[in-house]
């Protein structure tokens, strides 16, 4: 193949442009005679960062070779714990409970956010996290996942750690956005971030892309690169020599979310799960959102543009839709669960998905093009993925109003709009059911309500720390912390 040729360079050039040839992407360098030292210098780094050795193989089989999904031969629904225990598992709940809130005392649970999404469909200049959201003081999202940490702090007196995964592109954003909010009144020490790995988009016919002349187009390796991320930060290390023992994992798109959830700690290390997860039954067939299965005897997500339509719409003999558990992306994984899966870099068990997408890119002759139609082939590993690999998985059913609403998108389904109406109804309900009356209107709360999570971090919690009734005014803005 007539590459271009690396004349005069360093032995560092040299040695990349043999491994480049090997691995057939020497197309990499093809602008490099226009490059200045430093530009040079920023185009080697950004090569080194890909796994050469392992590129071939993997173009192979799932760039160029579109590997659908392959179902499991076997699909059957699976079995949750109810939201509400029945009567022979009261005391499993409360025991429950119990050991959660005696692991949390204990800091022996942390929280883990994964941020490192574009959030392209949101259309949000920054973070994710910085988008505001709560309905009265617009509180972005990672204040109130802040919040909800300190209120845990100090319902339980604890000081819980919260790790926070970054991709390349937001990180020191995201630090810069925790920095000037002084971290949410959060002690900066336990607020650790790290990033997470990237995958270089390709060609369709298997070429890395570029995205400048001298600058590959990364994009993040998915959620599922949070695992091998904390190991390779040193974080999944820190945390063992801080006595954490497992992670309360969610994503930053959910403001409605119970970062740390005593019930669901509590049955996860009582049954000895290495990776549980919280389950709701879905709105309609086909709503967006992963499916928990038994998939040839093991517990899995299917993603809902892998289920077959004919599993999404069948029926139990009661009429019922048969896979009705879908998931809201909130876990817990042991630590020791995290250090397995990853003890060996090379054999990391997490399979990439396949996604084609639009990623701009600089042409063979140097011209930047944007395409208008998917052109790229992007790689991601998912989380859920774990849970097949994982002993004693545990899917715990909740309650949609309760945790899920997350932002997705500007207006409709999984919205800002959606969201924050669904915060200010979770609000009002929890006043009503803490014996205060709400006005509603053409069923609507008449007004803005907002309970920061420093006051009450659940509906229980609220009757508890509010007992005089709060002034209300139909159709005002309510706020209380
Ligand atoms: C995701 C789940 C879906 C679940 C739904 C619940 C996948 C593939 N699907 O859908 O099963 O029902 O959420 O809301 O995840 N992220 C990273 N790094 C990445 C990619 C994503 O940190 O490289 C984070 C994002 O910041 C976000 C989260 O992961 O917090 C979700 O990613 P997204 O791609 O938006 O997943 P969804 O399609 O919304």
């Amino acid at each position: 193949m007539n590459s271009p040729i690396i004349q005069s360079e360093s032995e560092q050039a040299k040695a990349i442009q043999a491994r480049l040839r090997e691995a057939n992407q020497t197309h990499l360098l093809a602008h490099w005679h226009q490059l200045d030292d430093q530009q040079r210098e920023l185009l080697l780094e950004d090569i080194n960062r890909i796994n050469l050795a392992g590129l071939s193989g993997l173009i192979k089989s799932h760039v160029m070779a579109d590997r659908p999904f392959t179902l499991p031969r076997d699909i059957r629904p699976v079995v949750c714990y109810p939201a509400r225990p029945g009567i022979d598992q009261v005391g499993l709940y409360a025991d429950a409970v119990k050991r959660g809130v005696s692991l949390i005392r204990r800091n022996k649970v942390a929280a883990l956010t994964v941020a490192g999404g574009q959030g392209t469909r949101l259309g949000f200049d920054g973070p994710k996290g910085a988008f505001p959201i709560s309905p009265v003081k617009s509180k972005p999202l990672f204040q109130l996942f802040a919040e909800f940490i300190r209120g845990t702090n100090r319902r339980y007196g604890a000081d819980l750690h919260w790790y926070i995964m970054t991709s390349p592109q937001n990180h020191a954003d995201t630090v810069a956005f925790f920095e000037a909010n002084h971290f949410f009144g959060l002690r900066p020490q336990r607020v650790r971030f790290f990033r997470q790995g990237i995958m270089p988009a390709f060609s369709m016919d298997g070429k890395i892309l570029l995205d400048q002349k001298h600058r590959i187009a990364f994009s993040p390796d998915g959620h599922g690169g949070s695992l091998l991320a904390l190991r390779r930060s040193g974080m999944l290390a820190e945390m063992a020599e801080a006595g954490i023992e497992h992670l309360s994992y969610f994503q930053v798109d959910n403001p409605l979310v119970k970062a740390i959830d005593p019930l669901f700690i509590g049955l996860h290390d009582m049954t000895g799960s290495e990776m549980s997860s919280k389950t709701i039954p879905k709105v309609d067939d086909l709503e967006r959102v992963g499916n928990f299965v038994i998939g040839d005897g093991k517990a899995m997500v299917i993603e809902y543009s892998d289920l077959p339509d004919e599993l999404a719409h069948a029926r139990d003999a009661n009429g019922n839709r048969l896979f009705d558990a879908g998931s809201i992306a909130i876990h817990l994984l042991s630590r020791r669960f995290v250090e397995r899966l990853t003890a060996d870099e090379a054999h990391f068990g997490l399979p990439w998905h396949r996604a084609v997408k639009k990623v701009p890119y600089v042409d063979e002759r140097g011209r930047r093009i944007e395409p208008e139609k998917p052109n790229a082939v992007k790689l991601e590993s998912f989380i859920f993925d774990a849970i097949p690999l994982a002993g004693k998985p545990l899917i715990l059913q909740t309650i949609r109003e309760e945790e899920f609403s997350p932002v997705k998108n500007v207006t409709g389904v999984d919205s800002a709009e959606s969201s924050r109406r669904d915060l200010n109804r979770r609000a009002a309900r929890w006043l009503e059911s803490a014996g205060h009356a709400v006005p509603w209107r053409e069923g609507e709360p008449d007004g803005l309500f907002e309970i920061s999570p420093l006051l009450a971090l659940d509906a229980d919690h609220l009757r508890e720390q509010m007992s005089t009734p709060p002034r209300i005014t139909p159709g005002g803005a309510h706020y209380w912390e």
